[in-house]
């Protein structure tokens, strides 16, 4: 999510400090920071893109060989000069930038603050600094490698100490941390892409590894003061490239993140001994929610096709009336709003003209009115009264793809949280909150077939149509999987509940009409394979994506993509992943410009 770099050599660090950050701006823009220590230390903050950083430390002598900077994602606390990195401690000595979550964060802050300690942002990453200023006694080598056993979570952390003027110190711990050894200059970052213009010889820190760097070199230690030899690798990886760490395409980048994304969506939210969730976004309107009999979800594209999946949910486990609107036609209903209705309005940029139009329309109308959305920060976030943030980086390529899944994983979040206020028992919650934290596995070996999917793209990327069917849970899924191919490979395709296929749709059906279809081993399995038997009856080509194990399809379809079992609910989330690998690779086959296709938007503010 955040982007964090740190240098020690024999050149302005200034210099290398902003093109790395620039280089890492992708992965999140919301506030940056740098701390230059030349003669004393110079810190300077900008909310905004890097560009606003640059403009404001233009003639400003930040002169120094050592330094530390940061871009930010917003996770704790608003964009802000006082929540950007880096953070001090009460002397303004010590400076640290962070990428991750100290989960912690409250009980350290609240034990620090009894002991004096004064806080000036609403970050996590602050107690850092504090911690490291109270266990400070000359090395702040020693006084990290004790404070990293106090901290809990995920983080990548470079630190500097204006008594120290000749040493950076870089700590790893669940986010990642790279260091460039270049030519009498050492450079960390939490991405290769912020070295690679300066060195190709690397050393990538493991979890619970220290390092010391200074302009000639590194030592690395465990958290235990023992020394680690590692050899440096080369990157084989040019610029451009780097930026999306070897992939091709940024949505292939994307496709591959899921099984972190989806954890990173999910963690700290599940309470799994009592089958419930906190989504700490929504405490302040959790009473309100306990008196809500109809949701309305509302979104544009991928996220209403996610939103759809949450209709499933919502009333199949939490009992609630759910409707799926599409944003854009919201505002031209006259739905029938009471006090106990409450909107959801699905969103990865936060910023859709339509869907925040629909949100606006709630509020004129008196009701509770959620997000899920990923931006922090951003217009309907700030717009809505609560909501859940998704918490999974920038995504880049037009064509959503982590979004969806993190949306349909947050969707099963908040179908727990109004079902264990009605009636759902523990043990049900307790089920789906045990299947979520095993999705990332599966979706790891979906994602491992992608060369096999390749080859059954090769067989079906000339074709011109298409269409996609699934039934119940996996009926948004044929939805969304038609979207994918339609959004960047310019071919026709409609997605379709199986069932409705068999009412106008199957007059297409010949030989060169393929079908996708989505048929899991789930309670309307029987069914979908009843409606293969009549696409095939009539020559039709299909390509099915069904449970593993499963060996009876084989002789039926033409080809066939298997998804590990999980809960019916959270099937979508597998199933979507042969379909945007099937999409991506027929984009590719076809020679499309995938990462920005054409007439499309990543975000579209406008009416
Ligand atoms: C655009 C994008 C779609 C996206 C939709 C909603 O049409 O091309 O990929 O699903 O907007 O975007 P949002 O940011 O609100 O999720």
């Amino acid at each position: 999510m955040c982007g964090i770099v740190g240098y020690a050599g024999k050149n302005e660090a200034r210099l290398v400090l902003l093109e790395g950050l620039k280089r890492l701006e992708y992965r999140g823009y919301d506030s940056a920071g740098i701390a230059i220590l030349g003669d004393g230390i110079i810190v300077k903050k900008a909310v905004g893109k890097i560009r606003e950083l640059e403009s404001k430390i233009d003639g400003v002598n930040l002169s120094g060989n050592l330094g530390i900077a940061h871009t930010r994602w917003a996770t704790h606390g608003q964009p802000s000069e006082a929540n950007a990195h880096p953070h001090s401690d009460c002397t303004g000595k010590i400076w640290v930038v962070h990428n991750g979550i100290i989960e912690n964060y409250q009980t350290l802050k609240k034990w620090l603050e009894e002991r004096g300690h004064v806080f000036k942002s609403e970050t996590d990453t602050e107690v850092v600094p504090h911690l490291l200023e109270e266990f400070y006694e000359g090395s702040i080598t020693k006084a990290l490698q004790r404070v990293v056993k106090m901290l809990q979570g995920a983080y990548g952390l470079a630190v500097l100490h204006q008594d120290e003027p000749q040493k950076l110190i870089a700590v790893r711990y669940g986010s990642p941390l790279v260091i460039g050894l270049g030519d009498g200059e050492t450079i960390v970052a939490s991405d290769v892409s912020a070295i690679i213009r300066y060195t190709k010889q690397v050393i990538y820190l493991n979890d619970g590894e220290i390092a010391e760097i200074n302009s000639s070199g590194l030592k690395i230690l465990d958290f235990d003061f023992n020394e680690i030899n590692r050899e440096a690798q080369k990157i084989e990886w040019d610029v451009s490239q780097a930026e999306k760490n070897g992939f091709s395409h940024f949505m292939l980048k994307e496709i591959f993140e899921q099984p972190k994304t989806i954890s990173d969506s999910i963690r700290g939210r599940l309470v799994i001994k009592d089958g419930k969730v906190k989504l700490g976004g929504l405490d302040n309107v959790i009473d309100k929610i306990r008196s809500i009999e109809k949701i309305i979800i509302v979104g544009c594209g991928t996220a209403r096709n996610a939103g759809s999946i949450g209709e499933y949910m919502l009333e199949e486990y939490a009992g609630v009336a759910t409707e799926v609107e599409y944003a854009s036609e919201f505002r031209y209903r006259k739905p029938v709003l009471d006090n106990k209705t409450a909107i959801i309005a699905i969103s990865q940029s936060g910023e859709t003209a339509d869907t925040l139009a629909a949100v606006k329309e709630g509020k004129e109308k008196n009701i509770l009115t959620l997000g899920v959305v990923n931006v922090v920060g951003s217009t309907i976030a700030r717009t809505t009264d609560a909501g859940v943030y998704n918490h999974i980086g920038p995504e880049i390529s037009v064509a959503s793809t982590k979004a969806f899944t993190s949306q349909v994983a947050i969707l099963a979040l908040i179908t727990i949280l109004f079902g264990r206020q009605r009636n759902l028992s523990l043990a049900v919650g307790k089920r789906i909150e045990e299947e979520l934290l095993i999705l990332p596995d599966k979706i790891e070996s979906i994602t491992r077939q992608s060369e096999k999917i390749k080859k059954i793209a090769e067989k079906y990327c000339h074709f011109n149509n298409f269409i996609y069917l699934g039934r119940k849970y996996n009926q948004p899924v044929a939805a969304e999987g038609a979207l994918k191919l339609k959004e960047i490979s310019y071919i026709h395709t409609e997605g379709l509940p199986t069932g409705e296929m068999k009412h106008g749709s199957i007059s297409l059906i010949d030989k060169n009409f393929p079908c996708l279809c989505i048929a899991p081993q789930d309670s309307v399995y029987e069914k979908n394979v009843s409606n293969i038997e009549e696409i095939k009856a009539r020559s039709g080509k299909v390509i099915a994506i069904t449970t593993e194990g499963n060996d009876q399809l084989n002789k039926l379809v033409d080809d066939v993509i298997f998804i590990p079992k999980t809960l019916e609910m959270l099937t979508p989330i597998l199933s979507v992943i042969p379909l945007q690998l099937f999409a991506y690779h027929v984009a590719a086959l076809r020679g499309c410009d995938i990462d920005k296709p054409r007439n499309l938007a990543k975000s579209v503010t406008v009416e």
